[in-house]
């Protein structure tokens, strides 16, 4: 095969003006999961609200379906400011914001939604105000006076989200006005310094940076009005509130513990519930013994927990179509292990220590953890 020189093979780049090859002063990562139809307005509207700054626009694709890294990456070819990076086997939002930052050499970047809910004609003033000085991180907060939901929210959401802002105030002590801001701008080294210590789960990467900087983090927040989505949809469902949950409580507990093993607990102790109403419930409506009724209980327990850790826990190695079914049935041979593992282990106790709740809760937590550490390599194994 013969190699083309670029000029053969006329892929000589096009003339472009030299402001836009200047070292960028502002990297902005734009995340996408299918928005294909947002990407060349926001890059025009990037393009109008940061001219005279040397920027570049980083798109962190998850290998989306409807061909967003394409269009991108046709935009890429004849304007430098645009960068691409496709991660192929891989989902989610924070981890896709973290990427995107590391990936700037730039002394400020900005992490903003490519659906254009968001005011870019705020970076500037954002870039302004921390290159005055004082400053480590600008967040665009529609909970600042003067910033508001407005229509980018249904009633739903905009309830959880109060919900969430009230804990991580209360938990962290984070006394920002929108923790949950998917727009903000952060001095770069800050990135490298915090960036070990963020979770690539979920979607709360400002949260997750204010409080991994452990109060340190000098902060100014911009009010600003959320706008509706004009193009495709919102990948972020009710759900995710319980990702949140976990965030929350691993920071909480000084990142001891993972935030997925949070979720598998916290999913694991729904189960509990939804066993409890299972057995009364067939027990009732059916008519089963108690027997009948425990065995159908456990297994209606196990199948939820299986969906909401399919759902939440792993929802970047979600599993769909067979798969599922092969995971779900790897899920029940996992769990029933996992209680002999639970039995075992607060026997042993029980016998030099015949305390019943020291036992039981050994037990359990032994369960929980085998349960955990099995369905990770056997279920939900990395691609
Ligand atoms: N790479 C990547 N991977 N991008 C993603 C993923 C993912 O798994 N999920 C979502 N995105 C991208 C979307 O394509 C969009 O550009 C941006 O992240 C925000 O996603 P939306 O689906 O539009 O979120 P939203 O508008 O419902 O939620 C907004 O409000 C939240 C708080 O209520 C966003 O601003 C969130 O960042 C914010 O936390
Ligand atoms: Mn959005």
């Amino acid at each position: 095969m013969k190699v083309l020189s670029l000029h053969e093979a006329g892929a000589e780049a096009a003339p472009v003006p030299a402001a836009t090859l200047a070292v960028p002063e502002l990297t902005v990562i734009l995340p996408t999961y299918n928005e294909r139809a947002n990407v060349p307005l926001i890059v025009a509207a990037l393009r109008r609200a940061l001219a005279g700054i040397a920027f570049e626009v980083v798109f962190v694709d998850d290998n989306s379906p409807d061909g967003t890294a394409a269009i991108a990456h046709e935009i890429a070819a004849t304007d430098p400011r645009v960068r691409v990076i496709r991660r192929i086997g891989r989902r989610g939002l924070a981890g896709a914001c973290i990427e995107g930052m590391l990936s700037s050499s730039a002394p400020f970047v900005a992490v903003m939604d490519a659906d254009l809910q968001h005011d870019e004609t705020l970076l500037p003033k954002m870039l302004a105000a921390l290159k005055a000085g004082d400053l480590d991180l600008a967040v665009a907060s529609r909970r600042a006076e003067g910033g508001a939901i407005g229509e980018g929210l249904s009633k739903v959401r905009a309830a959880g989200s109060n919900l969430a802002n009230a804990l991580a105030q209360r938990l962290l002590k984070v006394t920002l006005t929108d923790p949950m801001s998917g727009f903000f701008m952060l001095r770069r080294p800050i990135v490298d310094e915090l960036a070990p210590k963020l979770s690539a789960q979920g979607f709360k990467i400002l949260l997750d940076i204010v409080a991994s900087g452990e109060g340190r983090l000098r902060i100014v927040e911009f009010p600003f009005v959320f706008r509706e989505r004009r193009e495709g949809e919102s990948k972020l469902d009710t759900l995710v509130t319980f990702d949140y949950l976990g965030l929350l409580l691993s920071k909480y507990f000084g990142d001891l513990v993972s935030v997925r093993f949070l979720m598998f607990s916290l999913v694991g102790a729904s189960g509990v519930l939804v066993h409890l109403l299972a057995l009364r419930g067939s027990m009732i409506g059916l008519g089963l013994d108690f027997n009948m009724a425990q065995t159908l209980a456990t297994f209606v327990a196990m199948t939820t927990n299986f969906a909401l850790n399919n759902r939440l826990t792993y929802r970047d190695r979600r599993l769909s179509g067979l798969a599922m079914l092969r995971g779900l049935l790897t899920f029940y041979a996992v769990c029933s292990a996992g209680v002999l593992a639970n039995v075992g282990v607060a026997n042993m106790i029980y016998q030099s220590e015949p305390v019943w709740w020291l036992a039981g809760t050994a037990g359990a937590a032994m369960g929980a953890v085998w349960n955990y550490t099995a369905s990770s390599l056997l279920t939900w194994r990395k691609p």
